[in-house]
């Protein structure tokens, strides 16, 4: 492995940090020196939480691993990484539907950077059900999270989630 190959990104929404995610920045922290966790504001998607409040929840339940680091960043994801002299990027797989959008979005990300290499990681089979759309519409309807989000993120679910106000028939 060559030094730069030892530093990773983990990119990804992280709208909200799942415990599956969790379990792949744990994996990944294990196989390479320095994780970066990257987020973004992706202008597809209409998030629940902001950018700063996403990276305060990864920062608080990543703070006992000692090789990561989160940052956000904005444009192509493939500038980013260069910038940061990796050329590693971790994507969870959950199942095969997902891996057509992936393969794609890995073979992009090659032609625009020539250094890009995507290395798909599967998560715990306990956790592969789990995802950030999932985890918002349990807590919107009122369901329990426990397993399925840390604490710190369950309870900023619930407090987002809108207060019903008496009784309808
Ligand atoms: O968690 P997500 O939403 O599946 O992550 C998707 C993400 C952030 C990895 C992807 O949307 C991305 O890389 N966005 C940055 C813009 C970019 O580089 N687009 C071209 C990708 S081929």
């Amino acid at each position: 492995m060559t030094p730069s190959s030892r530093t990773a990104v983990f990119a990804g929404s992280f709208d909200p940090l799942t415990n599956g995610h969790v379990d792949l920045i744990t994996r990944a922290a294990g196989l390479f020196d320095r994780l970066i966790v990257a987020t973004l504001v992706n202008s597809s998607k209409q998030p629940l939480f902001t950018l700063d409040e996403r990276v305060a929840m990864i920062r608080g339940v990543v703070a006992d691993l000692p090789n990561i680091e989160v940052a956000t960043f904005d444009g192509l994801l493939a500038d980013f990484v260069k910038e940061r002299h990796a050329h590693v990027v971790i994507r969870g797989l959950r199942t095969a539907s997902e891996f057509s959008d992936e393969w794609q979005m890995a073979l992009a990300n090659r032609h625009l950077y020539a250094g890009f290499e995507t290395l798909f990681l599967m998560p715990s089979a306990t956790l592969t059900y789990i995802s950030s759309h999932l985890v918002k519409e349990i807590a919107a309807l009122g369901g329990s999270l426990e397993g399925l989000v840390p604490p710190s993120v369950a309870a900023a679910l619930q407090s987002r989630r809108p207060q019903r106000s008496g009784t309808t028939r």
